[in-house]
């Protein structure tokens, strides 16, 4: 049985992904604001330090795999927590836990990537850069340039930064090259307390308008199917993959983008 932090264990997906983790008789050390084992806000630099350590600490000094399920939709007025969590927060904490992972050897990471990566108009490539740049100032100034709709563009940018991010690390020598996985899952609509707030906060049309080819939305409980096997020794020879988990959105999208 491995040993596994997850942050977001708190709702949603993460928690899912903790609990289909703890019935396979693993260890989790969950990370989120709130109700799990490490409480930390992974909004400031000072909150990820602190979580980074005390998972380890947790952890016995031992990670066979991470899921990085924290993460803020685009909702006016918070597009800097949007970069700070679902970017920083996922790139600081894995950096940090490199080691520790690479010495469990065979160690696989999964980064909640999103689907509005694609399917988002016109995503600033220049805040992408910046993120990708640890340029948090610049980051924030590109998506202000869109004013009152900056939201969707600085979730997507958050989320199209840490795909990249993910898929670099993926190949190099100090992540693939010590034998440690990463991949990303690129979720569309799941019904979680996230999507919740989104439809909520003024964005119901768009939920409700885009298009999903099987129909329906997605289950927490399914994702967390997912996680688990990106976690398993099936998974041994996925490096570097954004898996859509989205019922069809991509692929109606971007129909011969390949
Ligand atoms: P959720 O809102 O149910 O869970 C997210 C968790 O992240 C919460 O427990 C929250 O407390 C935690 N979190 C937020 N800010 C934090 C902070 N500053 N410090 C520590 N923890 C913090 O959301 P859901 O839907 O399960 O989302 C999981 C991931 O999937 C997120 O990264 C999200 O962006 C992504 N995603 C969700 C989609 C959806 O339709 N629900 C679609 C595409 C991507």
């Amino acid at each position: 049985m491995g040993t596994y932090a997850v942050t977001g264990a708190a709702s949603g997906m993460g928690r899912a992904s903790a609990e289909r983790l703890r019935r396979d008789g693993h260890t989790v050390v969950g990370v989120d604001l709130r109700d799990v084992e490490v409480i930390a806000d992974l909004s400031t630099p000072t909150g990820r330090a602190a979580a980074a350590t005390e998972v380890l600490e947790r952890a016995g000094g031992r990670l066979d795999g991470a899921v990085c399920a924290a993460g803020l939709g685009g909702i006016p007025g918070r597009d800097q927590v949007v970069q700070q969590v679902n970017f920083f927060g996922v790139v600081e904490l894995l950096e940090a836990w490199r080691p520790t992972l690479a010495a469990a050897g065979n160690s696989k990471v999964v980064v909640f990537g999103s689907n509005s990566v694609t399917l988002t108009p016109m995503v600033p490539e220049r805040a992408v850069r910046a993120l990708l740049d640890r340029d948090a100032g610049r980051a924030l100034r590109v998506v202000g340039r869109f004013g009152k709709r900056s939201a969707p563009f600085a979730y997507a940018s958050s989320k199209l930064a840490v795909t990249r991010w993910a898929r670099r690390a993926a190949i190099s020598p100090e992540w693939a090259g010590a034998g440690i996985r990463v991949n990303v899952l690129a979720p569309g609509i799941i019904a979680t307390p996230l999507l919740e707030e989104q439809m909520a906060r003024g964005e119901k049309e768009a939920v409700e308008g885009l298009p999903v080819p099987i129909g329906g939305r997605g289950k927490p409980a399914d994702v967390g199917e997912w996680v688990a096997f990106m976690l398993s020794p099936a998974a041994d020879f996925l490096c570097g993959s954004v898996i859509f988990l989205d019922g069809g959105s991509d692929a109606y999208f971007r129909t011969d983008d390949w």
